[in-house]
């Protein structure tokens, strides 16, 4: 298939742009080819507007046999780290880049595979039209996947970890890691060190929300 091959997700995007027609047109899309190794789209979830948005990578194993973002390891460990610092989940609007699961088998397990750029621009409409609906005034980019969609280009995670920067998208935007890049370090050296350091960059969010 060629580079350009993929429609992306725009002409599957509903004329009513509310979070229900969004997300019952999520399940319909065929703006890359992902849709056709998932269980079923894993479309955002929160209240609509909300201050806060979360925007992560792509639903995981859990998610996408759940249809619900961030509820299975890498979920537990994002709403701990956000009842740590008291920012209450239930008020954030928790997304992905990418709507659908990518992965690959390895024996009986689908391990998790990163979504291409090309992925990424096809499913990004999605996350302009809710956007529109959550309204939030800033948004939080866990991981550079979610970094790459809310800049509209490639980034370095190092170039942006840690500062508000306007985004392409429109509201300021924030970018930390991804709770699943922590879960790998768990154990391991420098985990406490950067578990912290997530939870500092946590605070800085919910200081901005209260300014
Ligand atoms: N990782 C993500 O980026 N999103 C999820 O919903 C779950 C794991
Ligand atoms: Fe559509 Fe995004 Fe799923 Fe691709 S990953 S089919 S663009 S919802």
């Amino acid at each position: 298939m060629a580079a350009e091959a993929y429609p992306g997700a725009q002409e599957f995007l509903p004329r009513q742009r509310d979070p229900t027609h969004l997300r019952r047109a999520a399940a319909q899309c065929r703006g890359c080819d992902l849709y056709r190794s998932a269980t079923q789209v894993v479309f955002g979830n929160g209240p609509t507007p909300a201050e806060l948005m979360l925007v992560g990578e792509q639903p995981g194993d859990s998610e996408d046999r759940e249809g619900e973002p961030f509820v299975g390891p890498a979920g537990e460990l994002l709403s701990q780290a956000l009842e740590n610092v008291g920012i209450d989940r239930e008020q954030v609007y928790v997304t992905n880049a990418v709507k659908h699961f990518k992965w690959e088998a390895r024996g009986k397990r689908r391990i998790h595979k990163k979504p291409s750029l090309r992925e990424v621009r096809a499913c990004t409409p999605w996350l302009s039209a809710e956007l529109e609906v959550v309204q939030p005034r800033l948004l939080v980019c866990l991981g550079v996947t979610a970094a790459t969609a809310v800049f509209g280009k490639t980034v370095r995670l190092k170039d942006y970890r840690g500062l508000f920067t306007r985004s392409a998208l429109g509201p300021l935007a924030f970018v930390t890691t991804h709770p699943s890049a922590l879960l790998r370090m768990r154990g391991r050296d420098g985990w406490e060190q950067e578990h912290r350091r997530f939870l500092t960059e946590l605070k800085t969010v919910k200081a901005k929300l209260t300014a």
